[in-house]
């Protein structure tokens, strides 16, 4: 490499991955950050010029380029141009931003909400703000990287308690001294494994011990309960979470992340939380197409019915044929493969198939573990799930995976 300090850790490191990326493009196993040409009906795109099935997206009601939702965001073009030019505080603030706000409170049957840029500085900024020193901030061992992240920077007494493992947890709430503040944290729907938190336990401790309690709904909302508004409905809890974070970029076809709580949290958030303060406002198409999105939902229950036929078809095929899907119950269907190569391997067969499903690996997921993530949508129809299930089967048994 051409770095003009050539041998400190740093140029070891590089050069390291550079090196395992070069062997993975060599042995035609690399498959990431492929430019997608075209999005095409059904759940389908168009890469390197062949249409493929797309296994990898978080549309799960299938709301991308749906019409209501473009006609929103090219609305809100034509009102108010493209950017903010500025941080919501000063001159960032649009109506379309406190509509949106009133949308998801209204949704997520909160009394209010605020909204971010990604749900990545959601995370980080808000378990940051509203915990510090001398805190203690308990996560599951699975809680997405942006939760982590955001409990490590707080500078709170960050511990994990073992995945769904709520003896646990308990054991650890124990142990947090008298008097000190305490947040409990989980994601709603595990991102790599598809599998969904017991909420009604996590309510009973945080309860019993006086914790707070924060879920990320990233793969919860428009997913999980009857109207799709999420865990609490899924579980028919009413408003019980004190955090309530998600994200507008999955089910959502946007970018952002929200938090709504009850309003004297979000004021706090909204006056002390830095990704709000310090960095510009979601753009107007963004707002307005996330805010027509949650409205899409609520008519449109169908979608949500669709999924959950699409779900069953997908993970009972694949465990029928064999395959280890893990714990999952939702959309997200883990495909387990084993060693990284492995998951490599079966990727590169599913794509030559012309499905779109990319692997996920360690250090993601524990070593041994690496396996396709696949995700299956509302959009997807019932003929082009068997197809790519064909496929999958076909790849998992030329590598050993399933007899
Ligand atoms: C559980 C979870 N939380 C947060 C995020 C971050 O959201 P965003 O991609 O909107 O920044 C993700 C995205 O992958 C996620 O899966």
């Amino acid at each position: 490499m051409d770095f003009h300090n050539t041998n400190d850790a740093v140029t070891r490191r590089i050069q390291a991955f550079t090196d395992r990326l070069a062997m993975l493009r060599a042995n035609d196993l690399y498959f990431y950050n492929q430019p997608v040409q075209e999005i095409l009906p059904g759940m389908k795109v168009r890469v390197n010029g062949r249409e493929m099935g797309m296994y990898a997206s978080y549309s799960y009601l299938g709301l991308v380029g749906h019409p209501r939702i473009n006609a929103a965001a090219k609305a809100a073009v034509d009102k108010f141009g493209t950017g903010t030019n500025g941080v919501r505080t000063l001159a960032g603030t649009l109506t379309i931003h406190t509509e949106l706000e009133e949308t998801i409170a209204d949704f997520k049957h909160a009394e209010t909400a605020i909204t971010y840029s990604s749900g990545y500085a959601t995370n980080l900024s808000v378990i940051s703000t509203l915990m510090g020193r001398g805190d203690y901030v308990l996560s599951d061992k699975l809680n997405h990287a942006s939760i982590v992240d955001g409990c490590l920077m707080s500078g709170a007494e960050f511990r994990r308690f073992r995945h769904k493992d709520m003896k646990h947890l308990e054991t650890m709430l124990q142990g947090v001294p008298e008097g000190t503040a305490k947040l409990v944290i989980a994601d709603s729907v595990f991102s790599m494994d598809g599998d969904i938190i017991d909420l009604p336990g996590m309510l009973e401790l945080t309860r019993k011990y006086d914790a707070w309690l924060m879920i990320d709904e990233a793969h919860s909302v428009g997913v999980l309960g009857k109207t799709g508004r999420g865990i609490e409905e899924h579980f028919d809890l009413g408003d019980v979470i004190d955090i309530k974070m998600g994200t507008l970029s999955k089910t959502i076809p946007s970018v952002g992340g929200y938090v709504a709580a009850k309003k004297e949290i979000i004021s706090y958030l909204r006056h002390a939380s830095r990704a709000y303060i310090f960095s510009a406002a979601l753009p107007p198409a963004q707002a307005a197409a996330a805010n027509e999105a949650f409205k899409v939902i609520l008519d449109e229950p169908w979608r949500i019915e669709q999924l959950n036929r699409n779900t069953k078809q997908f993970i009972g095929g694949l465990k029928g044929m064999g395959f280890d899907t893990m714990l999952t119950e939702t959309a997200i269907v883990p495909v387990l493969c084993g060693e990284d190569e492995k998951a490599f391997a079966m990727t590169r067969e599913a794509q030559h198939h012309d499905v779109f499903v990319l692997p996920v690996v360690s250090p993601a997921v524990p070593e041994g573990t690496a396996r396709l993530r696949a995700t299956v949508t509302a959009a997807h129809e019932t003929s082009e799930i068997a197809r790519a299930m064909d496929v999958i089967g076909e790849a998992g048994k030329k590598l050993g995976i399933i007899k």
